[in-house]
This record gives structure tokens, sequence and C-alpha cells, in this order.
């Protein structure tokens, strides 16, 4: 079944509010012909509002790259997707490897942060990978299957298909180094077939799953010509307005 390529870009702890309106603004002119292509971006949080605000009126969804588990409360420091959804945002990225390498964010805060994701009203975009290390120990499809299992527990069929994964091999953010569409396609076809043995059909046809990890104009065609990528999570290529254009136009079919 062909799924509807989603394309989101992670600004991650870049982009000031005045530079990500600008960069909205960019977008929202680049993107408007952009055919079924799904497409987000996650400013930082200080940015969120800015940013909805230059790309109104644009299809292009607009989420937040972390929630506390709690909707509000005593928790200094966090964000509530309560309140981010009431913002305006879509989307909750959950799991990156940035917040499990920096943060401590373990299995059970991943599962935590998906049912707090869902429970706000948010869609929530589940970043699974291996490390070096662990690729090189043959270890990447049981590494990133025993991150399914542990994000996904306790979520319904229902819960489950609203979310969308992402797989980043850990070596290859912000590293330059790339999957080969080889290498990507093998892990994407190992998830789709986890989710094929825990969940009726309809689940693993449906959901998405992207591909992270230095995803840039010269290489994400053929990434995205393989059969179980679906999309891209794009983090320093989002950065330029160009760039992300051009990437989000090579998955226009
Ligand atoms: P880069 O595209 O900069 O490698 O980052 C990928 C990423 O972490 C997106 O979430």
């Amino acid at each position: 079944m062909a799924r509807v390529p989603f394309i989101a870009g992670n600004w991650k702890l870049n982009k000031a509010p005045s530079e990500a309106a600008a960069l909205a603004k960019a977008l929202k002119h680049k993107l408007a012909d952009r055919g079924d292509v799904t497409v987000a971006v996650f400013p930082t949080a200080l940015s969120i509002q800015a940013t909805l605000q230059s790309i109104a009126g644009s299809g292009v969804g607009v989420g937040i790259q972390d929630i506390s588990v709690s909707p509000r409360g005593a928790y200094t420091g966090t964000n509530s997707g309560v309140m981010a959804r009431a913002l305006g945002c879509t989307y909750v990225l959950v799991g990156h490897s940035e917040r499990r390498l920096y943060y401590g964010e373990d299995e059970a805060k991943v599962s935590a942060r998906i049912r707090a994701g869902l429970d706000a009203g948010l869609l929530p975009i589940v970043c699974v990978g291996e490390t070096l290390a662990q690729r090189r120990a043959g270890q990447a499809d049981a590494v990133v299957h025993d991150q399914l299992a542990g994000a996904l527990v306790g979520l319904n069929h229902d819960e489950v298909v609203k979310l969308t994964l992402a797989y980043e091999p850990v070596w290859a953010i912000g590293t330059g180094e790339t999957a080969t569409p080889a290498q990507a396609q093998a892990v994407h076809a190992s998830i789709r077939s986890w989710l094929t043995n825990a969940y009726p059909a309809y689940i693993p046809n449906q959901m998405r799953i992207q591909y992270g990890g230095s995803v840039k104009p010269s290489n994400a065609a053929e990434l995205l010509a393989c059969p179980d990528i679906d999309g891209a999570l794009v983090g320093g290529a989002s950065l330029n307005a160009e760039d992300f254009a051009a990437i989000v136009a090579a998955a226009i079919a």
C-alpha cells in the first residue's frame, strides 16, 4: 500500500524567534506546490509561536521537540503537550537520540511521553536507532526492535496507528555520514516486519517510517525511492529553506 510521504524538519536548538519566522515565511512560499506530501517543522519551543504565525495558511504542520509527561503542575523548566496543542502544535517528537543521550530518556520515559502526547491530542513521531558500536556488533535490528517494544507498550491499535516512526541511526546524525539506501531500507523493512508480527496488517501498511541522519538534497531521492522509507526527518538541511524544499520536492511522486 502506498503511503503519503512525510518530511519533517527538526530545527533542534537553532533559529531564534525572528529567524524562525523568516525561515517559516520562506518555506510557506517554497512549499506551496508540494502535492500531497505531509510536511512539518519542529522549532525550539521559544520559537513555536513565531513559526506558527509565519507559516499559517500553508498547511505545514508545527510540532514541539519534547514534552513533559505531565500536562501541568510543579515541573519547573519543562513544556506541556496540552499547552503546545493549545498554542497550535500538531506533532511532538519523542525519543530523539539526543534526548536519550543527553537527558537520560530511556524506554519508560519515551513511552510516558508518547502517552502524554496522545492524551494532549498531539501526533508523536517516535525516533529509534542504533549507535555505531551496536551496528558493528550486528545488533542494529535487535536494538531498534527493543526500542519499539519499550516505546509502544500499553498502546491500543487506534493509538499505534497515529504514530509516525523515525529510524535515525545515531552514527549518521549530524556527521555527514548517511546510511546507504540499502542499509536504511534493510532496517526499515525490519521495523515493518516487527510491526507486522505485533499488529494487524493495516497498522504496518499505514504507518509511515521516516529515515533521519544527514538527509540532504543530494541523497534524498535515492533514500525516498526505497519501498519502506516513507519520508525523512531532517536536521541540518532543514535550517535552509532551499535545501528543505528540495528534499520535499524529492518526495513528490
Ligand atoms: P541531521 O540531518 O543534521 O543529521 O540530523 C538528523 C536528525 O537528528 C533529525 O532529527
